[in-house]
This record gives C-alpha cells, structure tokens and sequence, in this order.
C-alpha cells in the first residue's frame, strides 16, 4: 500500500493544521499518510514513504531551519529518493509575503534528490500557501492537494 509522510514545523499551529488538512485529502484517497513534526523526524525516515510533503513557517522568505536541518541530513541518503513523489507548503503572515519563495527551497532540494515534484494549474501552484491561520479557501486548497499527491503516488508507485 502507497505511504506518505508530511513533515512541518509550527510554532503557532498554522502550517501544522495545513498538514492536518492535507493529510485529510491524501486519506479520501485511501492512501496510508503519517504525520511527523520535523523535530521528531530523522532523515532515514524519508526511505520508508513513497510521497514526502514537507510544510514550514515562512521564516525570511525560506523554510525554517529545523526543515532546512533535515534536507541536509538527508545529504546522508542521496540517490536513494530518486522516484519518490515530493510536495510543499506555507504559512505566511502577509500576501506577498515570501511563501512561495520558501515552497520553491523546499521543492528545489526536492529536485536535487531526484523526486518528482507536480505543480497545479488550478489552484496554488506551487503548493498550498496560508496567510495566518487557515481558512475555509487553504481547507480546500490543502484537502484538493492531498488528493491530488496521493493519486499520483498510486499511478507511479
Ligand atoms: C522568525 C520569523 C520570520 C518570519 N518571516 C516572515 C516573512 O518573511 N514573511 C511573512 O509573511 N511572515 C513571516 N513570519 C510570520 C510567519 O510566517 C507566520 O506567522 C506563520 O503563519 C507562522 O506559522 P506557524 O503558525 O506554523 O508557526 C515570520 C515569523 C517569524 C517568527
């Protein structure tokens, strides 16, 4: 059966009810999702899933470090996450504000380690951004983009 780990960090619950809300949709799919907080999250873990999402707090622009701590210990297993499927999201607190510039560093170490990365041509792009706390627009965003992971780890796995 097709697994999918969402790894955040969130210091105010923002970007973790984003992975709660995209874990929803990866379950309407019947696809088996864990979610991990980044601090309790070692690298090696990444091998046992087929798709990978990772969320942070728009921090400057970019991901937190405790995310950008785990892709580079990830350097630990590269080659081995070739083929797996990877996503990303944000919380931010202004429009304009940076959260997709820190999905696209997430995404970028995605690429780096041979993972397939979609875009979406409906919804948020790049991946589902929040300003603040979640409304009902980041419910529907998030919920369609776990769907729309967890169907393309069932086609490709
Ligand atoms: C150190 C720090 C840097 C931040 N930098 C930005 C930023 O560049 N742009 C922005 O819109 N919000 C910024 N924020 C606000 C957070 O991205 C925002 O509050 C977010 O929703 C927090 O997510 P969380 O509830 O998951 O912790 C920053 C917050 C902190 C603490």
């Amino acid at each position: 059966m097709a697994k999918i780990l969402i790894i955040y960090y969130s210091e105010t619950g923002n970007t973790k009810k984003m992975a709660e809300l995209i874990a929803e949709g990866i379950k309407e799919e019947k696809v088996d999702v864990v979610i991990k907080n980044v601090e309790d999250t070692q690298a090696k873990e990444l091998l046992e899933y087929d798709g990978i999402i990772i969320g942070s707090p728009t921090y400057y622009g970019l991901p937190a470090y405790q995310i950008k701590k785990l892709l580079d210990e990830s350097v630990a297993f590269h080659g081995s996450l070739e083929g797996k499927i990877g996503g990303a999201f944000s919380s931010s607190a202004n429009i304009g504000g940076g959260n997709e510039t820190t999905i696209m560093a997430i995404l970028q170490a995605m690429l780096i380690h041979g993972m397939v990365v979609k875009g979406n041509s409906k919804g948020d792009h790049y991946g589902p951004v929040s300003i603040g706390k979640p409304d009902s627009r980041v419910e529907r965003q998030s919920k369609a983009y776990g769907r729309m992971i967890a169907q393309l780890v069932k086609k490709l796995k």
